[in-house]
């Protein structure tokens, strides 16, 4: 048996810990990849509408912190790429990056887009869809998994254990400090380059004492990876499909979701 998960309610329910994935089948939860990226500037409010208008079940959205201490969300350290500007995020107060045009490196028609601040993304979008949170080299910015914490707990939002948020990071220092900051939020590694081909079945033991997630590149999912992960107990979400043959492929995979930028393919 084959069915859809849709928004928030069967979203929760898809995560049920008691829920036998050899019971029901569950299709691939559909995120939004930086909202829908394919058609719109990446992480831009435009991004993310078109993504809830498309009927995702997440958003995935990538943060970075400002000189002034602000997060905002963008997937560069730097602004070169998705901006009229230049130089390093960390460099750059909220107000200066703000001042930029994010929309129309991608078209012209979405000139004005901003950067948003995680505080304006929240007050806008959360609870229009779960969020799939992730802290970008966090490395670069001290103290950024402290922010994040305080900004989650002052809207009530760190009592998710029903995976309604998710925060995810290449960096497991990271990941471990948000674990004694965020107890109740699930967290989730991203992995990539066979990096979990090297990792030791006991040390999948003892990350499974923090993590729920373990989010493979494409490029590196077989089934055999795939009940790996499994086997220890995680949830998987792959990334990131940029084509409906991609799309066809992973959502007969019994895995737990797939990040898109075309979240009308999944
Ligand atoms: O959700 C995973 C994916 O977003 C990680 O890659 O580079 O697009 O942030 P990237
Ligand atoms: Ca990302």
């Amino acid at each position: 048996m084959k069915k859809r998960v849709t928004f928030l309610t069967a979203a929760f329910q898809s995560f049920k810990k008691s829920r036998k994935r050899s019971e029901v089948r569950m299709k691939p939860l559909k995120i939004g990849h930086r909202g829908a990226a394919g058609y719109c500037p990446e992480n831009t409010f435009a991004s993310f509408y078109k993504a809830i208008e498309l009927g995702v079940d997440y958003l995935e959205i990538d943060l970075q912190m400002t000189k002034d201490g602000e997060l905002v969300i963008i997937h560069d350290s730097t602004v070169n790429r998705t901006t009229n500007g230049k130089g390093k995020v960390k460099d750059m107060t909220l107000q200066e990056l703000q001042s930029l045009d994010a929309g129309s490196w991608f078209d012209p028609k979405f000139m004005g887009e901003k950067i948003p601040s995680f505080h304006e993304f929240l007050n806008e979008f959360a609870g229009k869809a779960c969020l799939l949170i992730e802290l970008k080299k966090p490395s670069l910015y001290p103290n950024i998994e402290i922010k994040l914490a305080e900004e989650l707990k002052s809207r009530g939002l760190d009592k998710a254990n029903d995976h309604r948020i998710i925060v995810q990071s290449f960096d497991r220092n990271a990941l471990q400090r948000l674990h004694h900051l965020l107890p109740a939020v699930p967290l989730g590694v991203l992995v990539k380059n066979r990096s979990i081909s090297r990792i030791a079945d006991k040390d999948l033991k003892s990350l499974s004492n923090y993590i729920s997630y373990v989010n493979p590149k494409k490029t590196m999912v077989s089934k055999r990876l795939i009940k790996r992960i499994q086997r220890h107990g995680f949830k998987t979400f792959i990334w990131t499909v940029k084509t409906k043959k991609e799309a066809n492929l992973f959502n007969r995979l019994n895995i737990d979701g797939i990040v898109s930028d075309f979240p009308d393919y999944l």
